[in-house]
């Protein structure tokens, strides 16, 4: 039974925007698929929006409409495309160069490809270590930087005639930064902007921008970029919505798919060593001990979060847990990921799983681009702002109040989306307690 909805979501009119700090692997495939989506040559494998549905009201009653169906999203004939790089190449050439998808998928789509050309970015080598760009904005303060951004966004809405903007960060991950007096409050922000001040990276001088509009932001990368009170501050000031951090792709994500399985059959572990060689530009840029440090902190909370070793000290307290990440360049985009699990059952006698994923980054990534897209859009409309822990589903290390705990368990993660739809659109919450369909307590 649906009732009233709790939200007023403002109606997808118009042409949705979708800009990218980074035009590199994962922010090219995203464009190539959605663009090969809407020339019927593909279809949206692994994208929620695209293809998901979900269940209202009782089993009994028949309603699993697709996710699209259901709630006001943009829609794909709709998205106008653009970003920034330190490279001057168009979306075709990066893409080529990326190599995560072949030259004859690229060229159905390459006409399309070649009119998205990167805006100047903002970039420093000093956040970077592995990277030398030119295609860089040059000769002002990070203050000037953001007015920039800002100037930027605004001709790319006028260029393309369009409505709203969302700007997803698939830019290269920087060196790990830790929030200090600078990200404290937005005061002193803005302070550190016109000071220059070594804290302030380049991803969060995009955020800033884009969330001094009011557009929404989400972060793909696990740098600092918008997980400080001085962006929550700004978020809730301009009612826009934040997200991050760190899409979940690869062995992440069969880490949050294996792991919630372990616990729930009470099954101990007592090591899980994941290793990984990948070969393109991010694989570079990972084997830069400073940013290699970013990453690890963001793969690295996660099973200790949904093993809960405080309260399961016998199954997990002596977990052993290691992330490797070697550059590999053979291998390209393709990454393997190994993971070795050492588990314990009935008397504690011990077994093995071993993992072999021979994945592909940026396919698992796109899809994730295009439904974060769409859900921020449909978040922005529906009056949310500040940040947006029903979107943890998309993310490693997931950016949420000081006050919580980030869930990682990919199952309560898709609930908590899907129940946030429920919410907005007026329907009832599925509990999947079952009592409506059997005489239990009789
Ligand atoms: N592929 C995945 O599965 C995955 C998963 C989680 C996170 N990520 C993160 O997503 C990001 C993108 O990954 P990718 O594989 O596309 O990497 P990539 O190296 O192919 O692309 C990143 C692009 O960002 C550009 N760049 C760097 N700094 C910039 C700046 N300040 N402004 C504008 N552009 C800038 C680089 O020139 C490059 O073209 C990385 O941070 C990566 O760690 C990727």
């Amino acid at each position: 039974m649906s009732t009233a909805p709790e939200v007023t979501v403002a109606p997808a009119t118009g042409r949705l925007g979708i800009l990218t700090p980074g035009m590199g692997a994962v922010s090219t495939t995203f464009m190539a698929g959605v663009l090969a989506v809407r020339k019927g040559l593909a279809k949206p494998f692994g994208s929620l929006t695209q293809m998901g549905t979900i269940r209202l009201g009782k089993r009994t009653d028949g309603r699993v409409p697709t996710i699209n169906e259901f709630v006001d999203l943009a829609q794909l004939p709709d998205i106008a495309f653009g970003g920034w790089d330190i490279f001057e190449d168009d979306a075709y050439e990066a893409a080529l160069n990326a190599g995560a998808l072949k030259k004859e998928d690229l060229d159905n789509v390459k006409d399309e490809l070649e009119q998205i050309k990167p805006m100047k970015a903002v970039f420093s080598k000093d956040y970077v270590k592995k990277l030398d760009g030119t295609w860089v904005k040059t000769g002002g303060t990070k203050w000037d930087y953001a007015q920039a951004v800002m100037e930027d966004i605004k001709n790319f809405q006028a260029e393309n005639n369009v409505d709203r903007v969302v700007v997803v960060w698939c830019g290269s991950t920087e060196i790990f930064l830790t929030p200090g007096d600078v990200h404290a409050n937005l005061a002193a922000f803005e302070e550190g902007l016109k000071n220059d001040d070594p804290g302030i990276a380049p991803s969060m001088i995009y955020c800033y921008a884009a969330l001094k509009m009011g557009v929404p932001f989400a972060n793909g990368a696990p740098n600092l970029t918008c997980d400080f009170p001085a962006m929550y501050e700004l978020a809730k000031e301009t009612q826009t919505p934040i997200c991050g951090k760190d899409f979940k792709t690869g062995q992440t994500l069969m880490k949050t798919i294996l792991a919630p399985g372990f616990k729930a059959r009470l099954l101990g572990v007592s090591g899980w060593f994941s290793t990984n060689i990948l070969g393109n530009r991010d694989g570079a840029v990972l084997d830069d001990p400073e940013s290699f440090k970013t990453k690890e902190e963001s793969k690295l909370g996660v099973l200790d979060q949904i093993l809960q070793p405080d309260l399961y000290p016998d199954l997990y307290g002596d977990i052993y847990h290691k992330v490797r990440i070697n550059y590999y360049p053979p291998r390209g985009d393709n990454k393997e990921g190994w993971d070795n699990i050492d588990i314990f059952g009935w008397l504690g006698y011990p077994m093995q799983i071993k993992v072999d994923f021979l994945c592909r980054d940026s396919i698992l990534a796109a899809p994730i681009v295009l439904d974060l897209a769409l859900f921020m859009d449909l978040a922005k409309r529906s009056s949310f702002s500040g940040l947006q822990d029903w979107l943890s589903f998309y993310f490693k290390s997931p950016t949420v109040a000081p006050e919580l705990y980030p869930e990682h368990d990919i199952f309560i993660q898709q609930m908590k989306l899907k129940n946030t739809l429920r919410y907005i659109m007026g329907e009832d919450q599925i509990t999947h307690l079952g009592a409506d369909y059997y005489d239990y307590y009789r």
